[in-house]
């Protein structure tokens, strides 16, 4: 029988608040994993969720690798359309929240062959029926309503070798990713077993802060339309805003359980200008849901400015960026063929 869901969300919570503990005390000992697809620019939803925590990890000393997931682009779709403009974009959002290249490397899928040629022995090590059982991709399939494709069914796999190509440890992820993880944990275990200890087994990183919905109330998402990309436009970020669900009481609260629509946007402008949510809500009172969205343009507008001068920055000198990137994949490619030369020495391939 699988584990409870509710479960197993309250252990990786358990567990990432002990894990916190052992970074502060000795970042060095950690390398992590990550990424995003390159289907469109980041939201504030990524950010505050995940991107942020990279960040912060980072300055605490923590190696980072942060993958574009190209390949991953694929999963529900023929062709990825616009894909060297969605990677620029990413890798510039990136940078502009901070990631710094001198110390994260950054790369791609495509460009990292060793990383890719991990899938095969990885593939071997799991069943059918456990890659059918995973909630997160039953979920891509009912949305994506056209024929599944192998990639699709298989990219959890894939998402194992992201992981492991590079021994991450530990991997900040949002709770549909832990179903992924679980299974990189469970490839890691059975490759060690049959071939003797290659690869450590990654630890899940919740992320502390609760989600951001999108504009609408539902979860904020690129292809709903309810999202604040980092690069959205001055003008563009009042007109959203000012669309936002609310309800119909006057008095602003900040309670996420009734009132989740007025609570995202004080939870929002809280976010934005690092404040209690509860102190936010205060201050508006009974000025009402108009106010509440004067001050999240405003809060909003005061953050985003700088991120979206740098991430026009970098788009703007596209050679300087596809030098980081291309620096990024090189250092990918030696530590992924290094990897696999052990994997074949484990398996006894090494011909
Ligand atoms: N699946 C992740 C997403 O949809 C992206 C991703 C690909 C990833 N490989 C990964 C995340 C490895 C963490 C670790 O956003």
């Amino acid at each position: 029988m699988s584990p409870d869901p509710s479960d197993t969300l309250l252990a990786a919570q358990r567990r990432s608040a002990e894990l916190e503990a052992r970074i502060a005390e000795d970042p060095a000992r950690f390398r992590i994993l990550t990424g995003d697809r390159p289907t469109g620019p980041l939201h504030l939803g990524h950010y505050f969720g995940t991107v942020a925590g990279r960040v912060r990890l980072q300055r605490l000393g923590v190696e980072l690798f942060v993958l574009v997931a190209d390949y991953q682009a694929l999963t529900d779709r023929d062709v990825a359309e616009n894909l060297p403009e969605h990677v620029d974009g990413l890798v510039a959002d990136y940078l502009a929240v901070g990631i710094d290249p001198g110390k994260a490397t950054i790369f791609t899928h495509s460009a990292v062959p060793a990383l890719n040629q991990l899938l095969l022995p990885f593939l071997s090590l799991v069943s059918v029926a456990e890659l059918a059982r995973n909630p997160t991709v039953k979920e891509e399939i009912e949305a994506s309503r056209r024929a599944v494709s192998g990639l699709m069914f298989t990219y959890p796999v894939h998402q194992a070798a992201d992981i492991l190509f590079c021994k991450a440890n530990l991997v900040p992820v949002g709770k549909d990713q832990l179903p992924h993880l679980e299974l990189t944990r469970t490839v890691s275990r059975r490759f060690n077993d049959r071939y003797g200890p290659v690869f450590p087994v990654p630890d899940a990183l919740l992320s502390p802060v609760p989600h951001l919905l999108g504009l609408d109330g539902q979860k904020m998402s690129k292809s709903r339309g309810n999202a604040i990309p980092l690069s959205l436009p001055s003008d563009e970020v009042a007109r959203r805003i000012r669309g936002a669900r609310t309800d119909a009481q006057r008095r602003i609260t900040y309670e996420p359980d009734t009132r989740p629509e007025v609570a995202n946007l004080v939870r929002l402008v809280a976010l934005c200008q690092d404040r209690d949510p509860v102190e936010v809500a205060d201050e508006v009172g009974d000025a009402g849901a108009a106010a509440l969205k004067r001050l999240a343009i405003d809060a909003v507008e005061g953050f985003l400015a700088p991120i979206r001068a740098a991430r026009a920055a970098y788009l703007d000198d596209r050679a300087q960026l596809r030098r980081i990137l291309r620096a990024g994949n090189e250092r990918a490619c030696a530590i992924a063929e290094d990897t696999l030369r052990e994997v074949r020495a484990a398996m006894a391939t090494d011909y």
